[in-house]
């Protein structure tokens, strides 16, 4: 596996090793099987993978976070190099933010407006402006966002329609742990009575799915009993839990079982936040 540390050395790497078709997943690090399942379906889908990894400043709204995000670069690396991957991309700020650790500004008409955007000020503006900046410099012919920011995903699919990137969007399922729990970098801060409680947001919501009836209940009343489930659980405190159409993002009124919708949560289970989603149709 190429360790790629500059722009010259991606450059060069692009042109001399560059096969005919580039999957790209960029990562923030911290990598688990969440991350590793999106690199192989890059690698059932491609000549070639690149995975970046890079802990993004913009898309940070609150700095204790970034200072406390998970470092695992050597294990990162072995795992990695384990599946094969053919190149990691490993950018300092100055390459990827050469006039100065600022975001760009987009207009994302209104799907940053709910859940994860309205806590959470300028984090997509971030975030869109570092994966922007790796398409310019990487070129890929399609990358990898999974479903677990489903949000974050959406919205890099508006933003590479409207600016017409050439890159394909590619959706990954969400990985889950064996008991249900998404699996996520912050699930190793769970103390071990908070890990056994996180597993039940999984199986509170996809027991509502199963039981959901769109003929007789309204989201509204569906949202409110999925909340009371989890809010019952010990060290669970939901934050939100919203019924929303899977393009617009908006939170529905009336479930329309032709038009596909799916229930968003985002919970404090002890100091850890989590989210997870789920489609309902
Ligand atoms: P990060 O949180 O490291 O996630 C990298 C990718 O892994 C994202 O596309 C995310 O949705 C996916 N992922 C994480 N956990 C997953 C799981 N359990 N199942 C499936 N996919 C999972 O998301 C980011 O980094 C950053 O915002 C980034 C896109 C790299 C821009 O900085």
């Amino acid at each position: 596996m190429e360790h790629i540390h500059s722009i010259e050395e991606l450059a060069r790497w692009k042109s001399k090793e560059r096969k005919k078709k580039l999957g790209f997943v960029p990562t923030m690090g911290a990598l688990h099987d969440g991350h590793l399942s999106l690199v192989r379906l890059s690698q059932s889908k491609s000549d070639q993978t690149i995975v970046s990894i890079y802990v993004n400043p913009t898309q940070f709204n609150r700095t204790e976070d970034l200072a406390a995000y998970p470092n695992t670069l050597e294990a990162d690396l072995g795992a990695l190099e384990a599946l094969g991957c053919d190149a990691v991309f490993l950018p300092n700020a100055q390459m990827l933010y050469p006039d100065g650790m600022k975001s760009r500004s987009f207009n994302f008409e209104g799907l940053d407006r709910y859940m994860e955007g309205a806590g959470r000020p300028g984090h997509f503006e971030g975030m869109a402006t570092v994966v922007t900046r790796f398409f310019e410099l990487i070129e890929p012919d399609f990358a990898i966002f999974g479903e677990k920011d489903f949000q974050q995903l959406s919205i890099i699919r508006q933003v590479i329609a409207k600016e017409e990137w050439p890159v394909e969007i590619v959706p990954a399922a969400i990985s889950r742990e064996a008991d249900g729990l998404a699996m996520s970098s912050r699930n190793m801060r769970l103390l071990s009575h908070e890990r056994e409680d996180a597993a039940q947001i999984f199986a509170v919501l996809s027991s509502a799915v199963t039981k959901l009836n769109p003929r007789e209940t309204t989201p509204k009343a569906f949202e409110k009993r999925c909340a009371a489930a989890l809010n019952a659980i010990p060290s669970i405190q939901v934050e939100y839990v919203s019924c929303c159409d899977a393009a617009s993002l908006q939170q529905v009124k009336e479930f329309n079982p032709a038009r596909p919708t799916r229930v968003f949560a985002a919970v404090q289970c002890g100091k850890v936040r989590l989210i997870d989603n789920l489609p309902l149709f």
